[in-house]
């Protein structure tokens, strides 16, 4: 702790600018505040530099190699298909993350928000420390909005070291690996395991749990799974990792999987088993803020922490940790601090996507959350085999869900796999938010041909007048 120097005095001090941070300094300012940002890594935070965006760049280059090494049914075939592996990463780094950082930069100078670049720490409930070097710098504020995301989980035994990456590390692989181990079948174990697999890699999954993809059930998941298996992913579940051998060309990964001890060895091994609140190493403890029992911070509905002029929002508090949670949040922090009344979170629904082979996505109730709150509700699957985009594009694969409530006919969840489902689910999380009823949905017209209409299609089989299927 820095005491005795002269500290800045600021308004409103933002701490860390990922999807939380970013968005909402920069909602702060529109609303008329004096904002400062302080940012310890890089603008734009996880998701943007080391998180979702490369992730995605890196599984569109799986799908289009895919493309080019599978002779299609429509007569295409190619030969001699080439991968250069350091020009999609020059890609990904520069045309992606680099463009779309940049540009968050120069949306918080446009928005007059001051960018202090240093690792902030609390000194107490009014002020902060920012260390950058030799560099302290002390600011006292008036309000704050804590945004500094999580890190992955690191686990005994397998420390992330050479061989051995968590997302990031897999992110920028030197090369293709030929054999990826996972240990951990969530989101981010199955996004970039499908994503080397679609490379060229094979990939073999260690899951803890009886199942992967928590969060999707199985029906969901399917299609999923036999894409994985089918270009000869491997997955053990029930499968406790135990050590990890590393050599300069390996590492070999023991665990246990049906009471007996093996070994699968690869050439580089992901650790993807969840991610930790970045709360232990920033002064939380100098101040009043408490903490739960997992190291996040509790807020009410305007994003108020227990002390009333300190926010937090996103992976620190608690719920799913989701950029687009973070934004959310970001938005009803910032107009709370400006004194907007209305700044209440009240969302129903909060979507949630996986980029795997298919894409997964759920919003709002699921056939089981319907069941474990005896909800007089009913869910209706409309296939992408019945239409005609899908057909058209060669991937009608999957099914649109949704559950509406009996009585009301209100679409209540909606759940999505197959084609086109990350960017469809945002219609039904509106029709969600809004009360929306099935027939609301099936009397709005959709374009044809698109995929788009297997919603109408899926809102007509639930009013019972299905036309496709
Ligand atoms: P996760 O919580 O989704 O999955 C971790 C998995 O590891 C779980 O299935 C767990 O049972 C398993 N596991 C834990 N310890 C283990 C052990 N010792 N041995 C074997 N298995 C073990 O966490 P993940 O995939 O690391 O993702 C972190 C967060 O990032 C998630 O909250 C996710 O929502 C978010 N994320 C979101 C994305 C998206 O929105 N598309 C993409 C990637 C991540």
């Amino acid at each position: 702790m820095v005491v005795g120097a002269q500290a800045t005095e600021i308004d409103t001090v933002v701490i860390g600018s990922g999807p939380g941070g970013y968005v909402a300094a920069i909602r702060a300012a529109e609303l008329g505040q004096k904002v400062t940002i302080i940012e310890s890594t890089f603008i734009g935070g996880v998701c943007l530099n080391i998180g979702c965006i490369p992730s995605k760049a890196l599984i569109n280059v799986g799908h289009h190699y895919q493309d080019a090494i599978t002779d299609q049914p429509f007569g295409l075939k190619t030969s001699n298909v080439i991968l250069d592996w350091a020009a999609a990463q020059t890609w990904k780094q520069k045309k992606v993350v680099d463009q779309l950082t940049g540009g968050v930069e120069m949306l918080l100078k446009k928005h007059k928000v001051d960018i202090v670049h240093g690792v902030a720490s609390f000194n107490d409930n009014e002020q902060i420390n920012v260390v950058e070097g030799d560099n302290h710098q002390l600011f006292q504020f008036k309000n704050c909005i804590i945004a500094t995301g999580s890190r992955p989980v690191q686990i005994p035994a397998f420390e992330f070291s050479g061989r051995i990456v968590d997302s990031t590390g897999a992110l920028s692989l030197p090369e293709i690996p030929k054999h990826l181990v996972v240990i951990g079948g969530g989101v981010i174990g199955f996004e970039l395991g499908s994503a080397y697999l679609n490379l060229g890699s094979k990939v073999t999954v260690i899951e803890g749990l009886d199942h992967v993809l928590t969060g999707f059930d199985a029906e969901m998941i399917k299609p999923v799974l036999n894409d994985f298996k089918a270009k000869g992913g491997e997955i053990f579940t029930s499968a406790k990792a135990k050590s990890a051998l590393q050599t300069d060309e390996d590492v070999a990964v023991t665990f246990e999987s049906d009471g007996k001890e093996q070994t699968v060895t690869g050439d580089y091994l992901l650790v993807s088993v969840g991610r930790r609140p970045n709360t232990d190493d920033i002064g939380l403890n100098n101040t009043n803020v408490k903490l739960n029992d997992h190291g996040l911070i509790e807020v009410d509905d305007t994003m108020r922490s227990n002390v009333p002029h300190i926010y937090a929002i996103g992976d620190i508090t608690p719920g799913p940790a989701l950029a687009h949670k973070a934004s959310f949040q970001g938005k009803i922090a910032a107009a709370a601090i400006s004194g907007d009344a209305k700044a209440h979170d009240l969302h129903y629904s909060l979507p949630a996507v996986a980029y795997t082979n298919y894409e997964l996505a759920t919003t709002g109730e699921t056939p089981d959350s319907i069941k474990d709150k005896h909800l007089d509700a009913k869910a209706y699957k409309f296939p992408f085999a019945a239409n005609g985009r899908a057909l058209s594009i060669n991937e009608a694969v999957g099914f649109i869900r949704l559950i509406s409530d009996n009585k009301t006919k209100a679409l209540i969840g909606a759940q999505i796999v197959g084609p086109g489902a990350s960017d469809l689910i945002s219609e039904l999380s509106l029709a969600i938010e809004n009360g929306l009823t099935t027939e609301d949905i099936s009397l709005t017209i959709h374009p044809h041909p698109t995929l788009g209409e297997a919603i109408m299609d899926a809102a007509e089989l639930a009013d019972g007048l299905a036309i496709h299927i």
